[in-house]
């Protein structure tokens, strides 16, 4: 390769630097006689004109996420024809994708995320029949998602999520796709159904749709997406209001390397199915929470050795917490609130040192606060009011010296005094004894900082009243944490 034949002319800092970092690669064609940019141009014009003279760039060296271009992208695509990768990821680019995009015919990776990009998606990116990843989410895109996606029949990552996309998830996405291996739609105003089509998308790993209008019976069966580890449709509207909604979860037990389930804020009905007992072991996250969900927590739960997460909260769930619950060693976030649970909080809890979020309120619980509870020493919130507990509180949960964010008693029949040892709680900002049977004075040793603002200064402890502020157990896992673990 003759360097000297090779010519670095722009004005413009930013290509010039990429310039010369391909000529230390040495990466230009050996036919290559000069990279020339006119000089007047933007750093995105720049950008795109040494792109247009680069055969292959297996190293990313025209990569331009993470920086600060701005700017359109202009509409002249014709002479990028050898464009493998457009990557100019978290910048600050503006306007439309122009139509003629799909002439850069050999693109295999669009990634314009995270950028300011608005107006609707070419129907022309269709014409992409190398496209494999499709990434534009994070920008103001609106209108629906052309059918003619389905044409990109090398597509695997379909990447759209946070933008102001309305309409339905194509049909044919899910019979036209066959390589689809993510589908990230979540935090649009899409509605329908979700389409039976995914039932044939057997290369499914993640199915992002969270967020959305999305309303019915999910009818789609998993037993072909052996690969499938995530799936996340909560915020939606879905579910039919009949005993059968829940069918779909029976179909995720051949998933084998699932490891996160979210169908929380939606409006499944019908039965909690025993099947959840067969999902992978794999799992991590089970967050079924605010539904209209019935049954009982089924005790083969403990199969789930991994789990970290388990989240029924808000729905109707009846029975009581099995006591095995303890073997589920890995569970730092345990909300289980706001259901019919009965019977008495299982001892075995003490075993999940993990446990940092621990929510049983709203149920029917009965019996004493196990003193197990005090070998949590990870713990952070607690939520055990509004149910019938009854005794003294444990001396050990004010050993807890982790608990900082709340602590929620309220509402039970607890009786006997305040031990001195809650004044060890020196970091909770949020205590509330109120509405119990406590007798007794209020613990001169109380520790509080003054923003704790929980007990009078005098008068019984059952009067007591603080300012009851609405409870953040959500926990569930967030759709950028897996954009990140996918893509990077
Ligand atoms: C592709 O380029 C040709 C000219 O080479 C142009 O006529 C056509 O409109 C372009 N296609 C798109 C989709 O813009
Ligand atoms: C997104 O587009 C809508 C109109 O479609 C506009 O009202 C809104 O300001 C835009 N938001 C951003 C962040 O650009
Ligand atoms: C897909 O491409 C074919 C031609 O290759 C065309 O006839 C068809 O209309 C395209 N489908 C969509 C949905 O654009
Ligand atoms: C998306 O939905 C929100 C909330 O319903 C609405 O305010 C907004 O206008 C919608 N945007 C589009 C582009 O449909
Ligand atoms: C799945 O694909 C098969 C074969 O192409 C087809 O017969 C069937 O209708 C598809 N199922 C769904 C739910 O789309
Ligand atoms: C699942 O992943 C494995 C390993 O990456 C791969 O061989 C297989 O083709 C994938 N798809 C299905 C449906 O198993
Ligand atoms: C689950 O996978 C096994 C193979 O591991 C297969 O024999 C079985 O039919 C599958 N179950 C269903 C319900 O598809
Ligand atoms: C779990 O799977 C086993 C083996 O496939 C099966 O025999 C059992 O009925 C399943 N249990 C539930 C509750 O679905
Ligand atoms: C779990 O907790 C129970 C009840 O407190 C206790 O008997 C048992 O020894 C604990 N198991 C382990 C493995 O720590
Ligand atoms: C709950 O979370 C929201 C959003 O993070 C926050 O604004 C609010 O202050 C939190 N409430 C409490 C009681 O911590």
């Amino acid at each position: 390769m003759e360097l000297q034949s090779i010519t670095c002319s722009s004005s413009n800092v930013v290509a010039l630097l990429w310039c010369a970092s391909l000529l230390l690669l040495g990466w230009f064609p050996t036919d290559a006689v000069g990279i020339t940019t006119k000089g007047q141009e933007s750093d995105l014009e720049a950008l795109l004109a040494i792109m247009s003279q680069i055969n292959h760039d297996p190293f990313g060296v025209t990569r331009a996420s993470q920086n600060n271009l701005v700017g359109s992208i202009p509409s002249e695509f014709d002479n990028l024809l050898k464009l493998e990768e457009l990557q100019i990821a978290q910048n600050s680019l503006t306007g439309q994708l122009p139509p003629s995009l799909a002439n850069a015919s050999s693109l295999q990776e669009i990634s314009l995320k995270w950028n300011r990009l608005e107006g609707r998606l070419p129907v022309t990116l269709g014409l992409l029949k190398r496209l494999v990843a499709l990434e534009l989410n994070g920008n103001n895109f609106s209108g629906s998602i052309p059918p003619s996606f389905c044409n990109t029949s090398s597509l695997e990552y379909l990447v759209l999520g946070t933008n102001q996309l309305s309409g339905i998830l194509p049909v044919c996405l899910g019979s036209d796709l066959p390589n689809l291996r993510g589908i990230f739609v979540g935090t649009n105003n899409l509605s329908g159904t979700l389409p039976e089509s995914l039932s044939n998308v057997s290369n499914l790993e993640t199915l992002e749709v969270s967020n959305n209008y999305f309303h019915g019976k999910v009818s789609v069966n998993f037993r072909n997406a052996r690969n499938l580890s995530w799936i996340n449709i909560k915020e939606n509207n879905l579910g039919s209001g009949s005993a059968g909604d829940l069918d779909f979860v029976t179909t995720l037990t051949n998933c084998s390397g699932l490891q996160v389930v979210s169908i929380a804020f939606n409006q499944f009905h019908g039965l909690l199915p025993n099947s959840i007992t067969n999902l992978s072991v794999a799992l991590t996250y089970l967050y079924f929470g605010n539904n209209q969900i019935t049954g009982t927590i089924p005790l083969g739960i403990t199969s789930l050795v991994n789990l970290v997460g388990l989240g029924f909260e808000y729905n109707r769930v009846s029975g009581t917490i099995p006591d095995s619950i303890g073997k589920l060693k890995a569970l730092q976030w345990v909300s289980l609130g706001g259901n019919a649970l009965t019977g008495r909080i299982p001892t075995s809890v003490g075993n999940l040192s993990r446990l940092n979020v621990f929510g049983l309120e709203e149920n029917l619980l009965e019996g004493s606060i196990p003193s197990e509870l005090g070998k949590c020493q990870n713990l952070m919130k607690m939520g055990l009011q509004s149910n019938r507990l009854t005794g003294e509180v444990p001396k050990e949960i004010f050993s807890i010296v982790t608990l900082s964010v709340f602590l929620d008693l309220s509402g039970n029949l607890l009786t006997g005094s305040i031990p001195s040892e809650i004044g060890h709680l020196k970091t909770l900002v949020d205590l509330d004894i109120s509405a119990n049977k406590f007798s007794g004075q209020i613990p001169a040793a109380l520790g509080f900082g003054s923003e704790a603002d929980v007990l009078p200064s005098s008068a019984q402890f059952d009067r007591a009243r603080t300012s009851r502020l609405a409870r953040n157990y959500s926990a569930g896992p967030r759709t950028s944490d897996l954009g990140k673990r996918a893509f990077q």
